[in-house]
């Protein structure tokens, strides 16, 4: 089944059919997927643990501590409304964060024993190109190697965006790196960016008990999904008693060690506001990370933003030299770059690996949750798309009504002349699994009729997604 990697004009002797520079689920998940397609494969990281940003310093250790958080704030107000009385709930910080620091490294060992597996060399140490087919590694442990292959794969993921003038220590002034390591509960928080990072790591602290006020930029939060889904979500952090100050924008952030104190201003214009946090969050974005890979040894070319251009087969302007991920732009998620990593392994092995941008799911983890999928109301309409829009509320789901989680709705978009599947969007307690159904319609091209006539078990929260499928024709039926 295996076919030969592409000719290139690499010399024949070469170690490597492939070397990917990035050990996170971009990278990793390639190197699995070209192992098993035969390729010899090279994966250098200068970390030290495998899985990348995600599996050390995002994605996992942020769920542990929301998952923590969640618990902790049930127990201590949750339950009473079920007849369940609990006294004397505390907290124990650095238990909770030697559960998670536990969790990211049995994740970690669990990925280098998958290289192992595949036969895949890993080496813990800093790369380099020394030309288009020689990638020189100084090694962690000391001394170095250069690694002749056919092909790379760029892999190397995105860094924190700073904000000028604003130094981050990591203490006081934090990215997402050092809010999830505090050692202290802050008495107040202010987390700068309404984003992802910013709303999931400050419901983590709210919930531990600092006060948390979010400062955004823009006259909305989280930017990119759905309006009437981002507008919900505001009330519903709102109410949990996360303070906004939404277009608004930080004009100074000083420490003095013990604190940090902050000018802030309406992006609209008028009076500053002095505030004062015992820690600052900065979640303003990512951008591209590549420093010290030296590109231009190899003669990779990277756009203005440093983002990495490839083509529709990951190509740069090297082909030999594919990248994936953060590092190319587009959504920065996991399961994105993951994608992305097995379809360049199968492309350089000749098969026809192909990403579905379309059907790639996006979730917020926070409480409730919020996941969409494919188009948003507001892309539609600036496509000039006609749609029909099917909504179904937890409020009337028997289920979510049993379990007291009764905020949010199903949202599916659909094509007014075909009834295919645009767009979906869930905010709601489960959501994050939620969607794989309608992220599994859309990649089958399902059309809202379809899922409509889909059994879903009774009473389950599903049923929702069902019924907002059929309100899409004006069908709705359950409550
Ligand atoms: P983001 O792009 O999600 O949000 C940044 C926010 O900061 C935006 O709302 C933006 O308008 C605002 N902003 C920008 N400059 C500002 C300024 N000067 N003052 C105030 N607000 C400002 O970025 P975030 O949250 O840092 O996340 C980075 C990346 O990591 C994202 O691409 C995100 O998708 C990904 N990520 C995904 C997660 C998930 O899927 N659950 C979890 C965490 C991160």
């Amino acid at each position: 089944m295996t076919e030969p990697a592409p000719p290139t004009d690499a010399p024949a002797s070469v170690a490597y059919d492939l070397v990917i520079v990035g050990g996170g689920p971009g990278g990793y998940t390639g190197a699995i997927r070209a192992a098993q397609l035969g390729l010899r494969t090279a994966i250098v990281d200068k970390r030290g643990a495998l899985g990348g940003t995600c599996l050390n310093v995002g994605c996992i250790p942020s769920k542990a501590l929301l998952h923590a958080s969640e618990l902790y704030e049930e127990a201590g107000h949750g339950l009473g409304k079920f007849g369940i009385k609990v006294a004397g709930v505390t907290l124990d910080l650095a238990a909770m964060q030697a559960q998670k620091a536990k969790v990211v490294t049995e994740l970690t060992r669990g990925v280098e024993y998958l290289m192992k597996k595949n036969k895949i060399t890993y080496l813990a140490g800093t790369a380099r190109f020394v030309d288009a087919h020689n990638v020189a590694v100084t090694l962690n442990a000391g001394g170095g190697e250069t690694l002749a292959t056919r092909n790379v794969m760029i892999a190397t993921g995105s860094e924190v965006t700073a904000l000028p003038g604003i130094a981050i220590d990591e203490k006081i002034v934090v990215s997402s790196t050092g809010a999830l390591d505090l050692a202290a509960v802050p008495k107040t928080m202010i987390v700068i960016g309404g984003g992802v990072i910013g709303l999931e790591l400050g419901s983590v602290w709210r919930r531990l008990g600092a006060e948390v006020t979010v400062i955004e930029f823009l006259d909305r939060i989280t930017p990119g999904l759905d309006g009437e889904v981002s507008k919900q979500f505001l009330r519903i952090l709102a109410k949990q008693g996360i303070k906004f100050l939404l277009g608004h924008k930080v004009t100074t952030c000083v420490s003095d060690g013990k604190k940090a104190r902050l000018t802030v201003e309406p992006v609209a214009g008028g009076d500053a506001l002095d505030l004062a946090a015992d820690v600052v969050l900065v979640a303003v974005g990512r951008r591209p990370y590549t420093d010290g890979l030296d590109l231009a040894a190899a003669g990779v070319e990277a756009g203005p933003r440093g983002f990495i251009p490839v083509d529709a087969h990951y190509r740069t302007n090297v082909p030999t030299i594919f990248a994936v991920g953060d590092v190319i732009g587009g959504l920065m998620l996991a399961h994105k770059a993951e994608e992305e990593g097995v379809a360049v392994a199968e492309i350089m092995a000749g098969q026809a690996g192909h990403v579905n941008y379309d059907a790639i799911p996006g979730v917020v983890y926070t409480m409730p949750e919020v996941a969409n999928v494919g188009r948003s109301e507001e892309e539609l309409k600036a496509a000039g798309i006609a749609y029909k829009v099917g909504k179904f509320p937890f409020t009337a789901n028997a289920r979510a009504k049993a379990n007291l989680t009764t905020e949010g709705f199903v949202k599916v978009l659909a094509d007014a002349a075909t009834d295919r599947i645009l767009g979906a969007h869930i905010i709601g307690s489960d959501a994050g699994n939620m969607i794989a159904e309608l992220v599994t319609a859309i990649e089958f091209g399902a059309a809202a009729e379809d899922v409509g006539r889909i059994c879903h078990a009774h009473p389950t929260e599903m049923e929702a997604v069902r019924e907002a499928a059929l309100a899409t024709d004006g069908r709705v039926r359950q409550m």
